[in-house]
């Protein structure tokens, strides 16, 4: 049995998380400073590192806690140091680093990406997964295609040219005077909209597994321009079914092509996109293999799946040393 203390700060979550065997949840804390940000429209940098600051330690001991765990059950300190916001990782690599000093248990830096794709891991019915798997990484910060082999082991087929898939979701959800972050009022209005009143733009249907949401954002733009140059209310849930369709049909049918052209069993879709309900009902009606998102509370940042990657790496040896830095633009 391994058991593993892990924390996450790479963004505006503050979470810990006590993992057994890379598959059970002993315990887990998440404070989320959304509602801080909100006024601001996006994560503010230096406000998200000072807030990290005030609430880790009680974090910290709350997943203990809840785990009903001493430090003599731990076997790895476990962290996220990239990709990330670098004030933010810095306050969780520390606290790490510290709590692996002071505890003689050993340390373990791990990627926040390759972190999203193990929540699955966490899953009921994660011992059915077969490899090769094509993964969809959809995030604020990321929208990337990976083919993963085995576990550790990826192949990247793709990913955005411009904005990530979640950038674009907050984006027009601003233009649309709904509250940051914006993804989870668009899926809510989206639902009692009419998505074929407007027609957007597909982001780049031709050969590929690249993605573009850039003129998406421009077309959602220019249209909310007209109607309210016309002095038109802005009608909030046609306009959000129609971009989030739109959205929804790149992603499904650039993972669908990933599919086809690499004989994978199965789709894993994760970060925080994947929480979205046309995206999760779309990817397993449309696709002929299993497709598999994790629970709603695994989709956006936690440490739960930081808990389950380092379990992975763990096993395999890997370690780090007390001189470990952040690495705020690291890519899997
Ligand atoms: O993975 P995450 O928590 O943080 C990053 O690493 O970026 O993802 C946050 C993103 C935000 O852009 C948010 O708007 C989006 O996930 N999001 C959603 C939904 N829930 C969260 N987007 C669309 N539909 C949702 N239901
Ligand atoms: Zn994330």
């Amino acid at each position: 049995m391994t058991v593993i203390f892990s924390i996450e700060t790479s963004c505006d979550e503050t979470s810990a998380a006590v993992i057994k065997d890379g598959r059970e949840i002993l315990g887990h804390t998440v404070a989320s400073q959304e509602a801080i940000h909100a006024k601001y429209g996006g994560v503010f940098p230096e406000v998200a590192s000072r807030k990290h600051i005030e609430v880790i330690s009680p974090i910290v001991t709350e997943a203990l806690e809840q785990a009903q765990v001493g430090w003599d059950a731990i076997d790895c300190i476990a962290v996220t140091k990239g990709p990330g916001l670098v004030g933010s990782l810095l306050v969780g690599v520390n606290m790490a680093k510290g709590l692996s000093l002071a505890t003689g248990i050993p340390l373990l830096g791990v990627n926040h990406i390759e972190g999203h794709i193990y929540s699955q891991w966490l899953a009921d019915g994660a011992e059915e997964i077969e490899f090769p798997l094509v993964i969809l990484v959809v995030s604020g910060g990321h929208t990337e295609l990976y083919l993963m082999t085995d576990h550790c082991e990826y192949e990247h087929l793709g990913g955005t040219i411009d904005d990530a898939a979640g950038e674009a979701f907050d984006k027009v959800g601003r233009l649309l005077g709904l509250p940051y972050p914006g993804g989870p009022h668009i899926d809510k209005a989206a639902k009692l909209g009419d998505p074929t009143r407007f027609d957007f733009p597909r982001a780049i249907m031709k050969d590929g597994y690249n993605f573009s949401f850039s003129g998406l954002k421009t077309a959602a733009m220019r249209e909310i321009q007209k109607l309210e140059r016309a002095g038109e209310d802005l009608p909030i849930n046609d306009l959000a079914a129609g971009f989030q369709q739109a959205v929804v049909d790149a992603l499904v049918i650039k993972t669908g092509r990933a599919v086809a052209q690499t004989g994978a069993k199965g789709v894993h879709i994760a970060g925080g996109v994947s929480a979205n309900s046309q995206l999760r009902r779309e990817m397993a009606e449309r696709l002929d293999v299993p497709v598999r998102t994790p629970p709603l509370f695994l989709c956006t940042d936690n440490a739960a799946m930081i808990g389950a990657i380092a379990h992975q790496r763990f096993i395999r040896g890997e370690r780090s040393g007390s001189d470990m830095d952040v690495t705020p633009s690291w890519q899997i």
